[in-house]
């Protein structure tokens, strides 16, 4: 097997593309012969040595992957060899093959790509999580999305449209807001040329958006706070611009609105049956049509340092995908 291994986690340049024995799964797991696995920001994050979790090195950086089961271990009873499968391991996807714990692997149903069930759990497990459970978002409110043509994004619209929300798009260029609207975005708002709080004025009303999707972070999140509807729910995503946003706390008083975090990791750690019954809708959801992945690009798994660096660029729509076609 070819592996992506990170020995020192100092950044992506650190990282060797390596030819290691294929592993035998032990008891409790699965060998899958990966197809596609997909880039997400906390996969850049954890190279270096920035994110939350830590593995202990060496490790196999890339979280999302699927594939067709090649071999099983013992003790495993819900997947066979031939299996289609999702595997949401933290770590392993960026290889030709990996040996992960049978229960973070998921069959897929009939009709469901490769390429998309790589790109689908983490993106839309957390944005269902955020705005369905946490922000408890009904049809008729309006929703901003920030960061709204990359990958938790793209999710966004199309599951807060699939929930009847109005949605507002908020991206860095003209062409990531024509994406947006073509994923069917009510309206869009460039925040590097007009002015955010103006436009969102403009666009509820003078009322405010009821929901705020931030996986952005950085100086955009207070202005936005500032917008918000009485009674709003400001999701707190991620970070993507790097910086932590420090809010002044009266203006939750004055809004009467709620800053709302969202962790699915621990979510789905915490509460696996509440986050298989999000899981099974959003397949479902994806059968009719209603959610899909938006794929930026396609690239061979042995070019893994050039898609990080795209991500880096900020020129990303949607989702990277890597492929051992
Ligand atoms: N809380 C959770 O459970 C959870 C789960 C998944 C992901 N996340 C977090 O959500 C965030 C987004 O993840 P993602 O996979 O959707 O990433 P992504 O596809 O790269 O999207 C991030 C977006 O952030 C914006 N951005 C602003 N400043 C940026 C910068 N300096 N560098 C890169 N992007 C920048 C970009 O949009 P514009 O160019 O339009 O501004 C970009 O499209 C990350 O912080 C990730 O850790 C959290």
């Amino acid at each position: 097997m070819h592996t992506w291994v990170c020995d020192n986690p100092i950044g992506v340049e650190a990282l060797n593309w390596k030819e290691l024995p294929t592993p035998q799964p032990s008891a409790g797991e699965v060998r899958v012969a990966i197809r596609a696995a997909s880039l997400n920001f906390p996969d850049l994050l954890i190279v270096q040595n920035k994110y939350q979790m830590k593995p202990p090195l060496p490790f196999v950086p890339g979280s999302e992957y699927a594939g067709v089961v090649e071999a099983v271990g013992d003790g495993v009873t819900h997947l066979k060899v031939g299996d289609a499968v999702a595997a949401f391991g933290g770590t392993g996807g960026f290889a030709t093959h990996a040996c992960v714990s049978a229960s973070l692997v998921m069959p897929l149903p009939a009709g469901f790509a490769f390429d998309d069930a790589a790109a689908f759990v983490l993106t839309y497990a957390t944005t269902h999580h955020a705005l369905l459970d946490r922000a408890q978002l009904k049809a008729g409110e309006s929703v901003l999305v920030l960061g709204a043509a990359g990958g938790v994004g793209t999710a966004a619209i199309q599951i807060a449209k699939a929930a009847g929300a109005k949605v507002i798009a908020a991206a860095s260029s003209d062409e990531k807001c024509v994406l947006c609207k073509t994923l069917g975005a009510d309206a869009s708002i460039n925040y590097t040329t007009a002015n955010l709080r103006d436009e969102l004025k403009r666009l509820t009303e003078g009322k405010g958006p009821d929901v705020v999707y931030d996986p952005v972070g950085g100086e955009v999140a207070e202005p936005v706070f500032r917008s918000i509807a009485w009674r709003g729910r400001y999701l707190v995503v991620g970070f993507a611009a790097g910086g932590i946003p420090a809010l002044p706390w009266n203006l939750a008083l004055l809004k009467g609105a709620s800053i709302v975090g969202v962790f699915w990791g621990d979510f789905a750690r915490r509460e696996p049956k509440a986050n298989a019954r999000a899981l099974a809708e959003l397949a479902q959801w994806y059968a009719r049509g209603q959610v899909k992945p938006v794929i930026d690009q396609r690239l061979p798994m042995n070019q893994l340092p050039a898609a990080f660096a795209r991500m880096g660029s900020r020129k990303v729509q949607g989702k990277l995908v890597m492929t051992n076609d």
